[in-house]
């Protein structure tokens, strides 16, 4: 039978008046809770480790679409060990090694507007605490060769990226050139997976170094985009003027107009990137001539998780982490991922 149980965790506090929430990475407030024990068809989790994405910046400097519960405990992504289940549980048993998807209750099939309100970290309480109670149908069994601490990374970023390559009307088959723009947590599972599922991937990012660690990911090419600031003209030449099979636009804003431009005939466009309001304007003349698929994505459903999980066993394929943080660091890890330009996910461990 289980029982009640004290989580400590962060707490997302209401905006202070008269503080400046520069990155609102002052409203983090660590305190202890007492957890109910798991209802009907919930579970126990004791988190093991989180990751942070940039809707949890977003989150704190109150620019993210979905307004996050007051008090809420944040972060979307973690994993960690089933503790104890709930009445009528029977997706988990204690001792399972689980992650969390990113929404409560998307399953399967595509995203209505009532599943994308349901988000840990946001309107349900995340994974920043030592303890969480989730509905059975968010949990999805964790890869065997991977740490708490790598399949932490999964839930956000990993999944979209699979979702980029694999869902909508133009999915990814062997032999497929497929561009990845940026080198973000999104666009490094993107070179990861796509050269995986049998593609030849292009990747467009800045400076050597980057470019050297994304051959090492997959890439087949790598275009600098300092150094071909142009870089549709150079996807052009590489494809022999075809153009690219599917994107993953991991950017937004900044990029989109010379990913379309770079897009094949009847390619497919995954469109990851936030735009934030006042972006640049983009010029509809683009569209003339070029016929392809665009689909806007957010995150992926479950049945995408537990296909990246199998993808994942398959290759033997390990996410790419920049920097593990202790519990206690957690603030410290919100100033890396919005100060430190990470290559590679941010991550904290629990105890
Ligand atoms: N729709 C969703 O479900 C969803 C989920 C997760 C994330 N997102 C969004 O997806 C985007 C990527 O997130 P992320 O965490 O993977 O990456 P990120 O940390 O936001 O990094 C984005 C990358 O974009 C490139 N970049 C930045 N400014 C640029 C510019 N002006 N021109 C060209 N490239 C530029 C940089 O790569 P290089 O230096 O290599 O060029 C940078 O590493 C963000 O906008 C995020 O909010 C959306």
């Amino acid at each position: 039978m289980a029982h009640s149980r004290t989580s400590t965790g962060y707490h997302l506090d209401k905006p202070q008046d008269g503080v400046d929430g520069l990155d609102g990475v002052d409203r983090l407030v660590m305190r202890a809770e007492e957890l109910p024990p798991p209802g009907p068809r919930q579970v126990l989790i004791r988190v093991r480790a989180a990751s942070l994405n940039r809707r949890d910046l977003m989150i704190l400097d109150g620019t993210y679409p979905l307004r996050a519960a007051a008090g809420v405990v944040p972060l979307s992504d973690g994993a960690g060990e089933v503790v104890a289940v709930g009445e009528g549980v029977r997706r988990a048993e204690a001792g399972d090694r689980v992650a969390v998807t990113y929404f409560r209750r998307w399953i399967d099939g595509p995203m209505t507007l009532p599943l994308i309100s349901e988000q840990y970290g946001a309107s349900l309480g995340g994974m920043l605490a030592e303890y969480q109670v989730v509905d059975e149908e968010s949990v999805v069994r964790i890869p065997a060769h991977l740490s708490y601490e790598e399949a932490a990374t999964l839930p956000c970023a990993g999944v979209l990226a699979w979702a980029a390559l694999t869902t909508g009307a133009r999915p990814l088959a062997a032999g497929d050139t497929v561009l990845v723009v940026g080198s973000g947590a999104v666009a490094l599972f993107g070179v990861q997976l796509a050269a995986a599922l049998g593609g030849r991937v292009i990747a467009v990012t800045s400076g050597e170094e980057k470019a050297r660690r994304l051959r090492e990911l997959g890439a087949a090419e790598v275009v600098d985009r300092r150094a071909t600031p142009e870089w549709e003209q150079a996807v052009a030449a590489l494809t022999g003027g075809r153009g690219a099979d599917l994107v993953v636009e991991a950017v937004g804003a900044p990029t989109i107009a010379r990913s379309v431009a770079s897009i094949g005939f009847n390619g497919q466009i995954s469109l990851v990137g936030a735009f934030p309001a006042g972006g640049a304007a983009f010029d509809p003349n683009l569209f003339n001539g070029r016929f392809f698929h665009l689909q806007r994505l957010a995150v992926g459903s479950r049945t995408s998780f537990e296909q990246l999980n199998a993808a994942l066993s398959r290759h033997g394929l390990r996410p790419v982490i920049d920097r593990v943080f202790g519990f206690d660091e957690a603030i410290a890890a919100y100033r890396h991922l919005r100060d430190g330009s990470p290559f590679g996910k941010v991550v904290i461990t629990l105890p």
